[in-house]
């Protein structure tokens, strides 16, 4: 997700600065230049978000006014893990509120994202809403939970975003993964029984940078105010509803790789350690309605991301 708020805030005015524990591998360095030219900042300055103290030096010497939190443990099964339980917690959880608690302090804004998967555990049939209780299955939604409420606890001036099945050109995801199996595989089994909205993680980098444009503008007119009235938490995702099943399909059909069979399973044919949302679509009334966003459906989206990749 970092790579592509390095590709969105290529013509900004304001400065950036892109951090990471580690240094970007660089096959992603060569997909940045070619999406987004060669003058894209590919810089990148170690920063452990589970670091309070070094969060502090970075915010105090580059005069840091908004935090965008992109860093999280991401491997759903993998959180399952009992021996990773601390450091899923650790950076899910304790290191968004270090983040929130360094912009507390020097009056900034903090954006989070978060996941569809705080919900799931009670089988919501309607897109699930901002308001509505977290009822998550595994710990990686669980972590994902307690980091929100603990940037709430500080105060600080926050926007969450939470969003659903990301994917984009750089790193592992599902539409990288699934155009590798359907160009090697005469046949594959996709679950059906899951349903959701994907996301294309240029899409959401957009309309952060709008949030951010905003925030800029609240405070250009109300100086010295340091409760934006934007504060919350916000879904995001692409239009559309779908199930993995028919997201492969898709994939499968705008990358021409038709001779793979792809057939509808149900979720215990996979057996898993953690059990995922049946459904956990998201409605995004008020993200739309506060920020002024349009929001691509999820398939046009799709074709720009495999077109990118081919
Ligand atoms: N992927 C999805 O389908 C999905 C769906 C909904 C919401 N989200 C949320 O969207 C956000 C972005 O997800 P993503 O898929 O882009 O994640 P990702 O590819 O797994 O990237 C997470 C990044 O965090 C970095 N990181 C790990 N520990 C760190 C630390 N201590 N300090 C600084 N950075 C650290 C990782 O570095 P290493 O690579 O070196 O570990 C990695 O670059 C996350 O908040 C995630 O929960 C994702």
């Amino acid at each position: 997700m970092g790579n592509e708020m390095r590709i969105v805030t290529k013509g900004s005015k304001d400065r950036y600065i892109f951090t990471d524990i580690c240094e970007e591998h660089p096959e992603s360095l060569a997909k940045l230049h070619k999406l987004a030219g060669e003058n894209v900042d590919t810089t990148t300055t170690k920063l452990d978000i589970t670091n309070l103290d070094s969060i502090r030096t970075m915010v105090k010497d580059n005069d840091v006014k908004v935090i965008v939190n992109c860093a999280a443990w991401t491997n759903v099964d993998g959180a399952e893990d009992s021996e990773k339980r601390e450091l899923v917690e650790l950076l899910n959880a304790k290191a968004p509120e270090k983040l929130a608690i360094s912009m507390k302090e020097v009056g900034g804004l903090l954006v989070h994202i978060s996941t569809d998967y705080v919900f799931g555990g009670d089988p919501y049939n309607t897109p699930c809403k901002e308001d509505q209780k977290g009822t998550p299955t595994g710990v990686y939604g669980l972590t994902k939970l307690h980091g929100e409420q603990n940037i709430q606890k500080t105060d600080v001036d926050y926007l969450i975003f939470r969003t659903a099945w990301l994917y984009s050109e750089f790193g592992k995801n599902f539409v990288k993964t699934m155009l590798n199996l359907t160009a090697t595989k005469p046949q594959l089994k996709v679950v059906f029984d899951q349903v959701g909205t994907p996301t294309y993680a240029q899409d959401l980098a957009d309309v952060i940078l709008v949030a951010i444009e905003d925030y800029k503008q609240a405070l250009n007119t109300e100086p010295g105010t340091l409760n934006y009235a934007k504060n919350g938490i916000y879904h995001i995702s692409n239009e559309g509803v779908c199930s993995w099943f028919d997201f492969t399909k898709m994939i499968a059909e705008y990358s021409s790789q038709t001779a793979c069979a792809i057939q509808p399973c149900h979720s215990d044919e996979f057996p898993s350690s953690v059990k995922r949302p049946a459904s956990s679509v998201l409605d995004k009334t008020k993200v739309k309605a506060t920020f002024g966003v349009k929001v691509p459906y999820w398939t046009d989206s799709l074709k720009t991301c495999i077109k990118n990749l081919k």
